[in-house]
């Protein structure tokens, strides 16, 4: 089976980790203190704090703007549930506002009048590997004085009107699970220009301690080991390789899927690159398991991302989550995600086209 998934671990990696167990650093050190340095410096920030995973980053951030019980925070219904999860860690209220079907990403139009006096940030999530319409959503925190929050969980390298995913919001947050454009095995990544904000992300990050054994608030242990930060940086020397590959695998797919009955490829952009952590195709929601089911059949693997709108998860509505993005639900009945990663070699792609002309021409 063709793997939806599968991280690249070249023999550099190994070594590199292999470097840092015997050095006796094996927690938070000068490993950590090199990758964020690069991360910071690749995406174009002044700083970047490296934490424990995706969503402990997600959760520094809203911990670094005070976010306090009964605040609302903006987000996306279709996306991956740490995302929102982080709003409810403190006590948050997510507020999810509709997606534009094209895209899957938040629709700007629909964000104002989901903002109240509670509003305490806008968290837009760059799905699939491309940018959320950014300068609509900045235009309406800035009118409305509210900071940005970029998931940039599955968008390293991307970038909006050339300018880099990460570098856009107040702070932004990356995950390096091994499923990701790269990875550290678990890991995250806040990247911000703001002084005061990283000041106080790496004090909560470790203990709330200014220095060592002298706590100043309430903090966590949410610190990356430098295992992961030598895995992060050889990675991050690939990355942009890795994208490549990625773009030109969704572009063959594209190319030789576009024709056959019953598929609706990706949207992408103009102006955009879109990395294509995902490549998410749309079929009649009548017939997906169908669809799963042939493909899988031939070897292809796949994935659902995601089947439900977030607040139809049994967590939300047993928190009383009423909310109705109609657009968000009819995703998640007709999206397929397919192999698109960088270890795909021509067969598989050609395997992968031939799945879905005998899944669409046993159906159609
Ligand atoms: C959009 C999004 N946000 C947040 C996360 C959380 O990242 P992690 O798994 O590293 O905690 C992920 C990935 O898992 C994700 O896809």
């Amino acid at each position: 089976m063709i793997p939806i998934a599968q991280p690249l671990i070249k023999e550099e990696e190994i070594q590199e980790v292999v470097k840092v167990l015997k050095s006796g650093f094996i927690a938070q050190g000068p490993k950590v203190a090199e990758f964020e340095e690069k991360f910071a410096e690749y995406i174009g920030t002044e700083h970047a704090i490296a934490t424990s995973s995706g969503t402990t980053a997600l959760h520094l951030s809203l911990l670094v703007l005070d976010i306090q019980p009964g605040d609302e925070i903006i987000t996306t219904p279709f996306t991956f549930a740490a995302t929102s999860n982080a709003a409810l860690f403190e006590g948050a209220k997510p507020v999810f506002v509709d997606i534009d079907p094209k895209t899957y990403n938040l629709d700007p139009e629909r964000i104002q009048e989901a903002i109240t006096s509670k509003t305490k940030a806008i968290m837009p999530v760059h799905l699939f590997g491309q940018s959320a319409e950014m300068d609509t959503i900045q235009e309406i925190a800035d009118n409305n004085h509210l900071p940005i929050i970029e998931d940039a969980a599955q968008a390293h390298g991307a970038t909006y009107h050339g300018k880099k995913i990460g570098s856009l919001g107040d702070m932004a947050a990356f995950s390096f699970y091994p499923t990701k454009n790269m990875t550290t095995s678990e890991g995250g990544m806040i990247t911000t220009d703001n002084s005061e904000f990283a000041e106080k992300a790496k004090i909560l990050r470790a203990h709330g301690e200014k220095e060592r054994y002298n706590h100043v608030i309430l903090g966590y242990n949410f610190r990356m080991t430098d295992i992961a930060a030598a895995i992060g940086l050889v990675q991050l020397k690939r990355l942009d390789g890795f994208n490549q590959k990625r773009i030109e695998n969704a572009e063959y797919l594209t190319e030789h899927i576009k024709e056959i009955e019953g598929i609706k490829p990706p949207y992408i952009k103009p102006e955009l690159v879109h990395v294509f952590h995902q490549y998410t195709i749309q079929v009649d929601p009548n017939l997906r398991d169908e669809w799963i089911k042939l493909i899988n059949e031939q070897g292809v693997g796949t994935g659902i991302h995601y089947p439900k709108a977030i607040y139809q998860q049994e967590l939300y509505r047993n928190l009383g989550f009423d909310a109705k993005c109609i657009e968000a639900e009819k995703a998640a009945k007709k999206v397929i995600s397919l192999p698109v990663h960088p270890q795909l070699k021509v067969e598989d792609l050609e395997k992968i086209v031939q799945s879905l002309d005998y899944a669409s021409n046993y159906l159609y």
